[in-house]
């Protein structure tokens, strides 16, 4: 064969790398044309041999019922396309027909069942991106709280019980629907079990439990002892649960729970390669125009999927790169201190100063001038009493360096740090009562601070106390004084984190004894970071953050996703320290360190990073633009 030609005959069969392959699809009647269709498309030959049928529910009055009250329901949640059918269908009936949908959400398990609504002119409003009910209860969590949520269930007879015991659990009130039933079809058309026997079968295919179960009862006892002998493709974990149920491994699975990912599954495994032909010479393939398959797929051609091929120049990985890191999204800690010309560094964290207030506009003119537009305050004050009376203080360090920086550099964001650690003799973030730190009397001093930095000129002041209440107090004493537009950033979700070492040495703040335990969260709780962020937003936070940041990238996440709102992440002092000191001794690529951990916290979620690298990931981010 001269090259054209052969490259002529590749291309053909990479296009069709099921060549004489046969595949038996067990599918409803009405759903095995497109599964067909495809495998077909592959040059498979598909064999569709329906074993179960969709049929209307025994007793309609159910789901008639339901869909007559629709408008009460907050979602209805579709786990199949037949689902979406008989759903749609009853309702259109109804009085007030699909239009009754208006204001209840609908969510779809998987692409299929998104694609059927959209057959009807509807639109999923959520689709999670696991195919099975843990998908979708995680989803719906994720968009919500669940508890006296109203939640239509139109399904299956045979569908599993989990996801309505599951959201019955968390509080939401289900009403779970048959809206069709799955009766077994009798074994007609071309006789598998005689193809089964006589090995003229490569694969056979199921796309539910109930198609294996119900396959298995058409063929009789000896269904086991045959799928064995052929490759089992199963469209998911559940239907291969089914099969496993019968003794029989499943040989083919996709990664993703759908149809065209099943066909591509049986390509991948079975493209090209002798499958049918070695274990019977009775085959009736065109051994020939297999070999050459499995010549172009196994040998010559390799993979279909080849990632790589996105990653092969620095302007491709460009091209398709998911996120972005911007300088405009960097916040830049300045530890401000008494006195002029002040610049002392900290010993463990180099590269981080003590500034006096004029050193400091000068450190945060450099950060603009870098490209950096946000800067975080925190006050070293000379003085420190029980009350940490100086944090409130109209000439202490940080309010003195909000009006120079409001002076010098009117495009520059100025953010303070709210909370009395620094200013406490003892070290602790409010007052004291023995060794209990009291909760209100703690959050009357935090407004007086924020109101304080807000009349010095702060954009936004950021409350890192963790004491109850304190977002709802100071918006109402910010407003009691006028300052509407200043905004708060809350440190809504604050670990009680070892990561925060080196900025004790910074602040001067180590608790004198104790530890902040009563306050700041655990470290194993996720959930309740986000029950805190919700409180901090309901009481009027306009950005919440999330503290340590790259020990904490599921709670970013998870507060990201849940509330869609502002959310910044602070890579604190220890982390900081660690990336420092790993570099200092030749261990670790400063800047690539510096670059991966913030796009990870960007990518997890965070909108705004807090850091002390700030100015150098402006420079590092400049360079490489
Ligand atoms: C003040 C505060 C702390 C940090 C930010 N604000 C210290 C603490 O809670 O102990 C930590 C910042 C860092 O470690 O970089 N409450």
């Amino acid at each position: 064969m001269n090259e054209d030609a052969a490259a002529r005959s590749r291309g053909h069969l990479e296009t069709r790398p099921l060549a004489g392959v046969r595949v038996v699809v067990t599918r409803a009647r009405a759903q095995a044309a497109d599964m067909v269709r495809r495998l077909e498309n592959l040059g498979a030959e598909a064999v569709p041999v329906p074993t179960i049928e969709i049929v209307p529910p025994e007793d309609p009055g159910p789901l008639d019922a339901a869909c007559a009250r629709i408008g009460t329901f907050d979602w209805v949640v579709l786990t199949s396309a037949n689902a979406v059918t008989r759903f749609v269908r009853r309702l259109a009936d109804t009085a007030g027909g699909v239009r009754g949908l208006r204001g209840v959400r609908l969510c779809a398990v998987g692409a299929a069942t998104a694609e059927a609504l959209a057959g009807h002119g509807l639109r999923a409003d959520l689709v999670p991106d696991e195919y099975r009910s843990e998908g979708v209860l995680r989803a719906l969590r994720e968009a919500g709280p669940l508890t006296g949520l109203r939640v239509l269930l139109p399904r299956g007879n045979l569908a599993r019980g989990l996801l309505p015991a599951e959201l019955r659990r968390a509080g939401a009130a289900v009403t779970a629907v048959t809206a069709y039933r799955t009766a077994p079809a009798d074994l007609d058309g071309p006789d598998v079990r005689r193809m089964l026997r006589e090995a003229r079968v490569d694969v056979v295919a199921f796309t539910s439990g109930s198609g294996v179960r119900n396959f298995a009862r058409a063929i009789g006892a000896e269904a086991a002892g045959l799928l064995r002998r052929v490759e089992v493709a199963c469209i998911g974990p559940v239907t291969a649960a089914a099969a496993r149920g019968l003794g029989v491994a499943t040989t083919i699975m996709p990664a993703e729970s759908t149809v065209p990912a099943l066909v591509q599954a049986i390509a991948d495994r079975l493209g090209g390669r002798p499958a049918r032909q070695e274990r019977s010479p009775m085959g009736t393939t065109d051994a020939g125009a297999r070999d050459a398959a499995a010549h172009a797929r196994g040998n010559a051609a390799g993979p279909l999927h080849r990632p790589r091929r996105l990653r092969r120049t620095a302007a491709i990985r460009g091209l398709v790169r998911e996120t972005r890191l911007s300088a405009d999204m960097l916040v830049y800690p300045l530890f401000v201190c008494e006195g002029a010309g002040v610049r002392r560094e900290v010993p463990s964290m180099p590269g981080v100063f003590q500034l006096s207030v004029d050193e400091a506009v000068d450190e945060a003119a450099a950060a603009r001038a870098d490209g950096v537009r946000a800067v975080l305050l925190f006050g070293l004050p000379a003085r420190k009493d029980a009350r940490g009376a100086a944090a409130s203080d109209p000439s202490a360090p940080v309010q003195t360096a909000v009006r120079a920086l409001r002076g010098r550099l009117d495009d520059v964001a100025v953010i303070t740090d709210v909370c009395l650690c620094e200013y406490t003799s003892h070290g602790h973030c409010g007052l004291l009562d023995g060794e209990t730190i009291l909760n209100d009397a703690t959050v009357d001093r935090l407004v007086e601070t924020a109101v304080s930095h807000a009349e010095a000129g702060a954009h936004v002041v950021a409350p890192s106390d963790m004491m109850d209440g304190r977002v709802g107090a100071i918006r109402a004493g910010l407003d009691a004084g006028g300052f509407h537009d200043a905004a708060i950033l809350s440190y809504a979700a604050k670990y009680c984190s070892a990561f925060y070492g080196p900025f004790r040495d910074a602040a001067d703040s180590a608790p004198a004894f104790g530890d902040r335990r009563t306050h700041q969260m655990d470290p194993a709780n996720a959930d309740e970071a986000l029950r805190e962020t919700a409180l901090d937003l309901e009481e009027g936070a306009d950005i919440v953050m999330v503290k340590p940041a790259l020990p904490c990238l599921d709670v970013i996440h998870r507060v990201k996703t849940r509330f869609q709102r502002p959310t910044a992440a602070y890579q604190v002092s220890g982390e900081y320290a660690m990336a420092k000191a790993a570099a200092r001794n030749g261990w670790l690529d400063e800047r690539r360190v510096m670059l991966e951990t913030l796009g990870a916290i960007h990518r997890a979620g965070a909108d705004i990073l807090v850091t002390y690298y700030a100015r150098a990931a402006a420079r590092a981010l400049a360079e490489r633009a």
